[in-house]
């Protein structure tokens, strides 16, 4: 089972493509330097009406644009982006993968590095991109408003560097997220109330729109004009809240070249796979020679919940095929076929030694009901909750990164995360009898510098899944996975030190492991936990405190005035 996952009946979002595309310019102002210019970007966040499968809504969105607005840069240049609260929600951006380097005040996650921007209040996020370049994307991080609040981030390489791969004739963004037709700020919140798991969305769309094949939905798709026998580059961009995605275009084979802001080997594929919060850069080179004909993009989800039978019409289009929804076989050998680039250029720094270790379980558990008079409506009358080592986070109601910076974590934060699960057991064996978790705010605290080697394995209680982890502030390098339980004597022997791809999300194995390595330079608090929307609620997620180095440059800059206060 599959909890937070069941499945819609809709399960599938088609796109089409067929021969030409203007959509992907930008305008440059500034020198050809190195050092980078300095971009700046107003984001007004505003209530916009959407129609979508027939149906009407107001969402929050960015400029009242859905999906919102790109921000497109080049690394090395620095972002100014003023963010202005119209809405009578809080909020707060995210630049999901972008380093952050000595800017954590800039990182955007509500109360872990900064109180949300309240209604009427304005706040800039000024921040420089280091060393990165690729595709990543920004989005909300307060409750489920990223269900609308989202657009990519493109950075392109530094002025007079290119790609190390063919410069492709047009690059285009294919953001994939998923449409509900109810609020999704009410939907969360009901099920955090009865316990169960919340409903699910009625559409996955591609750009914000659902495609053809849904009903009500001809006019919603995104279409691609392709020229022939030309190379694209998409950048494919998973904001879908609770669903990762196997991605395919009919009849043909796409090169990986990039993920997460991070060069990889390129390899050829039919098929993809791709997490919430990843980021993939494919190439497509289209047919040679192929008037008139309409190729269909495609996508649908990666669970193990039963797929619902889908009427399709005669259509005249070419069709990809795709693994089934539980295909852990394909997702495995495919996330194993991501190496890093590692070039004289773009070299993959594996930590090689170890400072600490760290041993975390993530998985589902369970909540006593605090109902009176009435039971829950999650599992056994309970309430379902998600932990890491058995801590279900608990949301501070101050910044974490203020806390920190100020010297005041008492009574906000407890530096006490635990390093190895407290009661060890058979991860992936039958659960154990008692699933309760236990609640609190706590933090791992790590002195800069610090080389940090963490075994995540999932578990099996109240169903295996794959969760897609993310940590905020850094990249890690993905060093082994397995199936079972992780076996501290055997498994290091093969881990990769030479080449591992390189990353801000991974997903680990339903009942499986996986070993990342990274290194703790960047000083602040840093936000990971799972990226499907419905387990963060649940409390899967972490900090981790990284202190300030000797050096100067080594150190959290002071926050900024205009920092929002809760
Ligand atoms: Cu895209 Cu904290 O997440
Ligand atoms: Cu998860």
């Amino acid at each position: 089972m599959a909890v937070s996952h069941f499945l819609p009946s809709h399960c599938v979002m088609r796109v089409v493509f067929f021969s030409f595309l203007a959509s992907c310019f930008f305008i440059e102002i500034g020198f050809a330097n190195n050092e980078g210019i300095t971009r700046h970007y107003k984001f007004d966040v505003v209530l916009q009406n959407v129609t979508r499968l027939c149906s009407t809504k107001s969402i929050v969105t960015v400029n009242g644009k859905f999906p919102g607005p790109r921000i497109v840069a080049r690394e090395g240049d620095r972002l100014i982006i003023r963010v202005t609260n119209h809405v009578s929600y809080n909020i707060s951006i995210h630049w999901h993968g972008i380093r952050q380097l000595r800017s954590g005040w800039a990182d955007g996650p509500a109360y872990i590095t900064q109180c949300p921007i309240q209604t009427g209040q304005s706040y800039v996020y000024n921040f420089t991109i280091v060393g990165q370049r690729g595709t990543l994307f920004w989005h909300a991080h307060i409750s489920w408003l990223r269900a609308t609040v989202y657009g990519p981030i493109i950075i392109l390489p530094k002025r007079n560097e290119s790609y190390p791969f063919v410069k492709p004739y047009k690059e285009v963004p294919l953001t994939f997220g998923e449409w509900f037709k109810a609020d999704t700020e009410l939907i969360i919140s009901q099920a955090m109330q009865s316990g169960a798991g919340p409903n699910v969305s009625e559409a996955y769309t591609i750009n914000g729109l659902p495609g053809l094949l849904y009903n009500c939905s001809a006019k919603e798709t995104f279409k691609l004009k392709v020229k022939p026998g030309k190379t694209y580059l998409l950048r494919l961009i998973n904001a879908a809240l609770n669903d990762q995605l196997f991605f395919s275009i009919a009849n043909h084979t796409i090169i990986v070249v990039e993920t997460d802001a991070t060069y990889v080997k390129p390899f050829k594929t039919d098929i993809l796979l791709i997490t919430p919060g990843q980021t993939l850069n494919i190439l497509l080179k289209t047919k040679p020679h192929f008037p008139n004909a309409t190729f269909l993009i495609m996508a649908r989800p990666y669970q193990t919940a039963p797929i619902a039978a889908l009427s399709m019409k005669k259509l005249p289009l070419f069709k990809p095929n795709l693994p089934t929804l539980n295909d852990t076989g394909f997702a495995t050998n495919f996330s194993k076929r991501l190496r890093s680039l590692s070039s004289p250029q773009f070299p993959a720094n594996v930590p090689q030694k170890v400072d600490r270790r760290f041993f975390f379980t993530i998985g589902l558990g369970a909540l006593p009901c605090d109902q009176t008079n009435q039971t829950c409506q999650g599992p056994n009358g309970t309430k379902f909750t998600a932990a890491i080592n058995n801590v279900s986070f608990v949301m501070p109601t101050t910044a974490l990164l203020q806390a920190h910076f100020f010297g005041q974590s008492n009574g906000v934060y407890t530096p006490d995360f635990p390093t190895f699960p407290s009661i060890p057991f058979n991860y992936t064996g039958t659960p154990p009898n008692n699933s309760f978790v236990s609640n609190g705010t706590r933090v791992v605290v790590l002195p800069f510098n610090t080389s940090v080697e963490l075994i995540m394995q999932g578990t099996s209680i109240l169903g295996a899944e794959n969760h897609p982890l993310h940590l905020h502030g850094f990249n890690f390098f993905v060093i082994g996975q397995g199936f079972g339980n992780f076996d501290p004597n055997k498994d290091p022997a093969n881990f990769n030190l030479v080449d591992p791809v390189e990353r801000n999300t991974i997903g680990v194995p339903a009942g499986g492991w996986l070993a990342i390595r990274f290194l703790a330079d960047n000083p602040g608090v840093w936000f990971m936990h799972c990226h499907f929307e419905v387990h963060i609620s649940w409390g899967m997620k972490m900090a981790w405190i990284v202190t300030d180095g000797e050096l100067p440059n080594q150190k959290l800059l002071p926050p900024p005035s205009d920092l929002p206060k809760c």
